[in-house]
């Protein structure tokens, strides 16, 4: 089995992360979104992984190289602006060859993996196996309406009167057949070649469309506060681990990593919270639920719920939660005529004391 993984989009409503990186490149708990995929996919005995990109393709290659260093082969699949998820599957017919496939959106998270069913998909080999995950309003996702036996009856995208309260998630298992109904399918209103129109397609022709329940955590990290939200997910499940210096003055509570050449110095750090790399905490209050990114400086500072993204530096400022702090970012305290002074880049977002 084969896997595409889509990190084309646009990404607007990550903005303004989303104009320097893609938003699947966005850290939770000091890993990218698409390296927790990834490290899924390795799990499930895929190495072979076509990337979709989009306009930031070089991003991806940087960071992930082909691949080798996580295991896998990577191949890149550019996408010239984002025509819909079939589309991704049309421009990458070449990659998957007759080869059954997953394809994953590189901006799901998935943390209990989806390992049972994949090998249902493995043992039974339906055209499409969709992942559905039951949530309490489905009207802002594609739904499915599932038998008894767990086949798919039909698909509704965003519908006003759900069928049923089952959502369908990023992840999709397909053998060769969903090529002729990528092909056969038309641009929807929104302008998209769609997924679920293509499936859609096959369920309509008898063809079998199967259907799995995944009961674990999942969100799309497409928002700031979904982000967030993942980002305190994944941190929930850290083991702690202490790789740099903590300095006798300072306090570790709870699960705890500081990345190897990380200095905490005259701090307290209240987990689950990770020091990236090369940081420096020091004269702080760090957590819970805080990720520092590699190399960040941290002088006198209390922020909890937040990620402090590689690089950026935080002085004197107290009170900071359900934050995203940008790379490279410097955030300090008030002038001493207590005027703010904000350098604020495009589409952010920023509160301040009145
Ligand atoms: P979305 O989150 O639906 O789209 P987006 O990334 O453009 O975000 P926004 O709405 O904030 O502008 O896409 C889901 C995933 O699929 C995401 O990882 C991007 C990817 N994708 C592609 O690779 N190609 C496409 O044509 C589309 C529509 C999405």
């Amino acid at each position: 089995m084969k896997a595409l993984v889509l990190s084309g989009g646009m990404g607007l409503r990550l903005r303004p992360f989303s104009h320097s990186m893609p938003k699947q490149l966005m850290p939770l708990a000091n890993k990218p979104v698409l390296l927790h995929v990834i490290e899924q996919l390795r799990g499930l005995g895929v190495t072979e992984i076509g990337v979709v990109v989009g306009e930031r393709a070089e991003k991806f290659s940087q960071y992930l190289g082909d691949g080798a260093e996580f295991g896998v082969r990577l191949t890149y699949i550019p996408q010239d602006a984002p025509r819909g998820l079939a589309h991704c599957v049309a421009i990458s017919r070449e990659f998957l060859g007759d080869d059954d496939f997953v394809m994953y959106l590189g901006d799901n998270l998935l943390p209990e993996g989806v390992n049972d069913i994949a090998a249902e998909f493995r043992a039974r080999r339906p055209a499409a196996q969709l992942v559905v995950h039951k949530v309490a309003d489905p009207r802002a996702f594609g739904v499915a309406e599932v038998d008894a036996t767990g086949r798919v009856l039909r698909l509704v995208e965003k519908p006003e009167r759900p069928v049923s309260d089952l959502a369908v998630v990023g992840v999709y298992f397909f053998t060769a057949a969903i090529h002729e109904a990528v092909a056969a399918v038309e641009s929807s209103a929104r302008g998209e070649l769609e997924i679920t129109d293509a499936v859609q397609w096959l369920v309509t022709r008898g063809v079998e469309v199967r259907a799995s329940a995944y009961r674990g955590y999942w969100k799309d990290a497409g928002q700031i506060d979904d982000v967030l939200a993942c980002n305190r997910e994944l941190l929930d499940r850290l083991k702690p681990s202490v790789d740099g210096e903590v300095d006798a003055h300072s306090e570790l509570i709870g699960a705890v990593v500081v990345e190897e050449g990380a200095r905490v110095v005259r701090s307290r750090i209240t987990g689950p919270a990770v020091v990236g790399a090369g940081a420096v905490v020091e004269g702080s209050s760090i957590g819970p639920h805080t990720s520092i990114g590699e190399g960040c400086r941290l002088l006198g500072v209390q922020v909890s719920d937040t990620i402090v993204l590689e690089r950026a530096s935080m002085r004197g400022v107290t009170s900071v939660r359900g934050s995203i702090i940008g790379r490279e970012a410097s955030v300090s305290a008030v002038d001493a005529d207590g005027s703010h002074r904000l350098i604020v880049g495009d589409h952010a977002r920023v509160e301040v004391a009145a």
